[in-house]
C-alpha cells in the first residue's frame, strides 16, 4: 500500500486540498485526481512539453515533479488561462493564424508562448525559438506558431 499525504495549494486561482499518494506525479494529480485533463500526458520524461504548467509564475514539465512538491504553491494550467466568455488572447491567437492542427501539443505550447511572451517584451524571433524548443509538434512545422505568438508579443508592445 503506498503511502499518502494530504496536501494543499492554489490552482488557476482557487484553493484546493487533495490527498495523494506520495509518489503520485503532479500531470496524474492533475488529470486523474482532478479532472483537469486540458495538461497532455505524451512523452513522460521531461522531453515534449505537452504536460507544461506554470508553477509559481515558472513553466514546469508537470510529469516530472512530484505531487507533494505543489504543497503551498500557486499552479495555473491551460484551463486557468482563458476567462468566463472569452478565450486568452495567446488561445485566440494561435486559433486565428490556423496555428492548431491535432491540438495535442497545444495545452504546453501555448502555457510556454504565453510564458515567454509576458516575460520578454523585447521578444526576438530567435528568442521565441529557443524558448519553444522544449515543446515538440508532430503536426504544424512551427511556423503558425512563430506567427501567433509573435503577433501577441507585437500587440503588446
Ligand atoms: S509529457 Fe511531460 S515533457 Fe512530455
Ligand atoms: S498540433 Fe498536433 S502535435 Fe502539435
Amino acid at each position: 500500500m503506498s503511502l499518502k499525504t494530504e496536501i494543499s495549494f492554489r490552482l488557476n486561482g482557487r484553493a484546493v486540498s487533495v490527498t495523494i499518494p506520495v509518489t503520485m506525479k503532479t500531470l496524474t494529480m492533475l488529470r486523474e485526481v482532478l479532472g483537469m485533463t486540458g495538461t497532455k500526458y505524451a512523452c513522460g520524461e521531461g522531453e515534449c512539453g505537452a504536460c507544461t504548467i506554470r508553477l509559481d509564475g515558472r513553466t514546469v514539465n508537470s510529469c516530472l515533479m512530484y505531487a507533494v512538491d505543489c504543497d503551498g504553491r500557486e499552479l495555473v494550467t491551460i484551463e486557468g488561462l482563458k476567462t468566463e466568455n472569452a478565450l486568452h488572447p495567446m488561445q485566440q491567437s494561435f486559433v486565428d493564424h490556423g496555428a492548431i492542427q491535432c491540438g495535442f501539443c497545444m495545452p504546453g505550447m501555448i502555457m510556454q508562448a504565453d510564458y515567454l511572451a509576458q516575460n520578454n517584451p523585447e521578444l526576438s524571433c530567435e528568442d521565441l525559438r529557443r524558448g519553444l524548443e522544449g515543446n515538440v509538434c508532430r503536426c504544424t512545422g512551427y511556423t503558425k506558431v512563430l506567427d501567433a505568438v509573435t503577433a501577441v508579443v507585437e500587440a503588446r508592445r
